[in-house]
C-alpha cells in the first residue's frame, strides 16, 4: 500500500502539552496558543481536559479557556472527560469531541484514573451515550498500548481487549498511545493492527511520545498502514504527569516537515507552526524540543543577522 495522499493532525499541546508544565500557564497564553495552531492551519486541536483539579491542577481553567476561543468553523475543539463529572464541566463550552481513555495496563489505570481497566469502561459508558445523545464525537485513547512505566511488558491481547470494549461502549475513534515512548516501528505496527481490528481505517489514529527518538520511525510504519491521524505537540511540549521521564510528544513541527518532504498533505503551513510553537517556549522559558522548530529558528535569526550587518555597511 501507498502512503496516505493526506494526513489529519490533532494539536494536543494545549492539553497534553501543557499539562505537565509545573508552573501555572495563564489562561490567556492557553488561549493564545490555541488562536496560533489555528492560524497556522491546524483544523483539529486537543484544547483541555475536565478531569480533577486534584489531579492536574495546571488544567483547573478548562471552562475559561474552552469560553476564550474565537471559534474557527472547519476547526475540531477537543476535551478529555473522565467520567460524567467531567462532561458535564465541558459541555458548556460546547466541545465538538470528547476524549475518554483507558489504559492497555492495569497499573497505568490505576495510577492515572484511579480504577480498573474494567471500571473505567464501565464508568465511560454513560459519558459516551450522553455525549453522543448531544452529537458530540466520542474519541478514545488507549495509553500505555506499548509499554507502561509500572508494569513494563504490554501486550497485543491487552490493546485488543481496550479496543474491543471502547468500541462495545460506542467509543467512535481508537487512538492507540505510546505514553512513554519505547514503541519502535514493528511494535507500534502490531498495537495499531489490534484497533484496526475493531475501528476502521479512518477512525485509528497514532499518538507517540519521543522519549526514545522513535516517534517519526513509528509515525512512518503507521504511515505504511494507511492510517492518517496522529496527535502531536507543538514544539514538542508535554509529558503525562503519571508517565514520570516520558518526554512530549512528537512534536509537530517534525511531523509536518516529514510529511511535506513525502509529499503528503496536511494543510499546515510550517513557518506559522514554528511562530506558535516559540511564541509557547518563550512563555515557558525553553526553547522548543522540536529539531526541525530549532533548525528554521536558527535560519531565520543568521538571516536577520546577515540583513543587519548589510544595512549599516557603508554604501560606498
Ligand atoms: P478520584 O479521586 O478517584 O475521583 O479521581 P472521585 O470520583 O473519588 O472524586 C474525587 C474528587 O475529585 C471529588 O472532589 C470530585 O468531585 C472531584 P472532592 O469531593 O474531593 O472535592 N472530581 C472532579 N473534579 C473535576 N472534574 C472531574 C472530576 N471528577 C472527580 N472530572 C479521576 C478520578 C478520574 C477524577 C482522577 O483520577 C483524574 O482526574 N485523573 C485524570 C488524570 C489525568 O488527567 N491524566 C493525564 C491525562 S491522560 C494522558 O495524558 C494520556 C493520554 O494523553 C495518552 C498518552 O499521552 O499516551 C490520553
Ligand atoms: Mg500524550
Amino acid at each position: 500500500m501507498g502512503l496516505p495522499a493526506r494526513v489529519t493532525i490533532v494539536d494536543v499541546g494545549p492539553r497534553d502539552g501543557l499539562q505537565n508544565e509545573a508552573a501555572p500557564v495563564s489562561t490567556a497564553d492557553k488561549v493564545a496558543l490555541v488562536h496560533a495552531l489555528q492560524d497556522a492551519g491546524l483544523r483539529e486541536i486537543e484544547v483541555t481536559s475536565f478531569v480533577s483539579p486534584k489531579w492536574v491542577p495546571q488544567m483547573a481553567d478548562n471552562a475559561a479557556v474552552m469560553a476564550a476561543i474565537n471559534r474557527r468553523s472547519g476547526v475540531r475543539y477537543s476535551v478529555l472527560t473522565p467520567n460524567l463529572k467531567g462532561l458535564e464541566g465541558a459541555l458548556p463550552g460546547r466541545p465538538d469531541e470528547i476524549v475518554v481513555f483507558a489504559a492497555a495496563s492495569e497499573a497505568f489505570s490505576r495510577r492515572n484514573i484511579n480504577c480498573s481497566i474494567a471500571e473505567s469502561i464501565e464508568r465511560f459508558e454513560p459519558v459516551v451515550q450522553a455525549a453522543r445523545a448531544q452529537g458530540i464525537k466520542v474519541r478514545g485513547a488507549i495509553s500505555c498500548a506499548v509499554g507502561c512505566p509500572y508494569q513494563g511488558e504490554v501486550t497485543a491481547q491487552e490493546v485488543e481487549r481496550v479496543a474491543r470494549l471502547m468500541k462495545e461502549i460506542g467509543v467512535q475513534h481508537c487512538g492507540v498511545a505510546d505514553t512513554i515512548g519505547v514503541g519502535t516501528p514493528r511494535r507500534v505496527q502490531l498495537a495499531m493492527e489490534q484497533a484496526l481490528r475493531h475501528f476502521p481505517l479512518e477512525e485509528v489514529s497514532g499518538h507517540f511520545h519521543d522519549t526514545y527518538g522513535q516517534a517519526l520511525a513509528n509515525i512512518y510504519a503507521c504511515l505504511e498502514l494507511g492510517v492518517h491521524h496522529y496527535d502531536t505537540s507543538v514544539a514538542g511540549l508535554g509529558g503525562c504527569p503519571y508517565a514520570k521521564g516520558a518526554t512530549g510528544n512528537v512534536a509537530t513541527e517534525d511531523v509536518v516537515f516529514m510529511l511535506d518532504g513525502l509529499g503528503v498533505e496536511t494543510g499546515i503551513d510550517l513557518d506559522r507552526l514554528v511562530d506558535a510553537g516559540a511564541a509557547i517556549t518563550r512563555v515557558l522559558g525553553r526553547p522548543p524540543v522540536s529539531r526541525v522548530a530549532r533548525a528554521i529558528l536558527a535560519r531565520r535569526a543568521s538571516a536577520e543577522a546577515a540583513s543587519c550587518a548589510g544595512s549599516a555597511a557603508p554604501v560606498a
